[in-house]
């Protein structure tokens, strides 16, 4: 298992390049099952959780093909046919999100076995919305030796209200009901831009959306979807993780090929704890995005934080804020509203030396403290940028173990940080 080890106390300064979104590129990579014919997404980011995603699709009888082109994948997938409507334990329990797979598969075969995913470091995380909503589509839904085996004569539009708000159950109800007859509305829906990039892909093979990227998405079913052509949405999280490199560093970092309209809520955040963030008109040619100019100030100030559904703060960086906190002035409260056990990562960032104190969802952060590398261990992807972070702000050498976490959802990371000035080596063990 690989492991980084980090030269903390270097002040990162120059240009990065920010990949395509894995939780946009995941559900549209599950959406190209709604389709006999040729999906092709561009701007698909090299991380680990996409080759997941190929081996499921295989495993379901699906071809697709992968490129390289602009520092990214360019992915043709090909679902002529679904012989074996099946998502094995094996590959679920490596990643959740493979349950995407249960809206399509229903929708265009009428029947799915999917594992149920267990639990998570990062809380429960139970599909029950999911279930109930395809149940609400007319799908008959039953757990049977650990697997969702859900089967339907034809899915039937419907009403349907989230209890609370799913990213993943958003999307995977909007990719049934594109096949359903007549018209689906939900209610409660996320509105996550990764939402609204799936329901963009959708709409281009042919599928009747409307108000995605708002509370209540209306869906008219067709009867057919056909290929379509799509570029992924920049990865606001892996922008947002570089914001916080700046800050936690003192540097000054110009991110290229994000979308500032995806940062409202990191950007503000960023912007109370001192940091200045300017978006520059000029983009470097590159078609999907713009770029963000970040300059961090000597000394950060420290402010609270509570983690909410988009627009909000996002979940996926409060593990990164968490490491900035540790170097403001001042006493930061983080609130984790979102999953009831994400606060990992304080206890490895306390035996860096960060002063926090945990009460249920609520970290209380002193700062700023001074860190020190030690050996620590990732638990979860965001948790492990969260320490990388520390990592280049603490003096001396941090090891991280288990770095596999962080290649599910960044794109080499060290080889971005490093080229802005960060010292990490990537140490291979196999
Ligand atoms: N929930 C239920 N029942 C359900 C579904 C969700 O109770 O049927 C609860 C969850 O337990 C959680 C809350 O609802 O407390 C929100 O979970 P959500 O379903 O929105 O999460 P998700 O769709 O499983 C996606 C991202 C996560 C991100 C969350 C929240 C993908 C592939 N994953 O997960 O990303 O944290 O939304 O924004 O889109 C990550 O990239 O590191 C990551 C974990």
């Amino acid at each position: 298992m690989d492991k980084f080890l980090i030269k903390g106390g270097k002040r990162l300064e120059g240009k990065v390049t920010i990949s395509g979104a894995k939780n946009a590129a995941l559900p549209a990579m599950a959406a190209a099952l709604l389709t006999r014919e040729p999906v092709v997404l561009t701007n698909v980011p090299r991380v680990r959780d996409i080759g997941t995603m190929r081996t499921l699709l295989e495993e379901l009888g699906v071809d697709s093909s992968l490129q390289h082109k602009d520092g990214g994948y360019r992915l043709e997938i090909l679902a002529r046919k679904l012989d074996h409507p099946l998502a094995p334990y094996e590959l679920v329990k490596q990643m959740r999100a493979s349950v995407l797979v249960l809206g399509p598969l229903l929708a265009r075969s009428g029947n799915a076995r999917v594992s149920l995913p267990g639990g998570c470091a990062i809380g429960a995380r139970p599909i029950n919305l999911h279930l109930k909503g395809l149940e609400r589509l007319g799908a008959k839904v039953q757990i049977e030796h650990g697997y969702v085996e859900a089967r339907t004569e034809g899915l039937k539009g419907d009403s349907f209200t989230f209890d609370i708000i799913s990213v993943t159950g958003t999307e995977n109800m909007m990719m049934a009901a594109a096949l359903a007859e007549g018209e689906t509305r939900l209610q409660n829906a996320a509105q996550e831009p990764e939402v609204e990039d799936l329901a963009q892909l959708l709409i281009a093979m042919g599928a009747r959306i409307e108000g995605a990227g708002t509370g209540e998405i209306r869906i008219q079913g067709v009867s057919r979807l056909g290929g379509a052509t799509h570029a992924i949405i920049p990865d606001r999280i892996e922008a947002g993780t570089f914001l916080a490199a700046a800050a936690i560093t003192g540097g000054d970092l110009t991110v290229e090929n994000a979308e500032p309209a995806h940062l409202g809520a990191v950007r503000a955040k960023v912007e109370e704890v001192g940091v200045r963030v300017e978006i520059l008109s000029t983009a470097s040619g590159k078609e999907t995005g713009r770029a963000l100019r970040v300059f961090a100030p000597d000394l950060l100030r420290a402010a609270d934080l509570a983690t909410r559904e988009y627009p909000g703060f996002p979940t996926d960086m409060q593990a990164q804020y968490m490491a900035v906190a540790t170097q403001a002035e001042g006493t930061s409260v983080i609130t984790e509203t979102i999953f009831e056990n994400r606060f990992l990562h304080a206890l490895e960032l306390m035996r860096m030396g960060a002063d926090i104190k945990l009460d249920g969802r609520r970290a209380v952060v002193r700062g700023k403290a001074r860190l020190s590398g030690a050996k620590v261990l990732a638990s979860d992807l965001r948790a492990s940028a969260s320490l990388v972070l520390a990592g280049l702000a603490a003096d001396g050498e941090t090891l991280i173990d288990r770095v596999y976490h962080i290649d599910r959802g960044y794109d080499r990371i060290e080889e971005k940080l490093n080229r802005v000035g960060a010292d990490i080596r990537r140490i291979s063990e196999s």
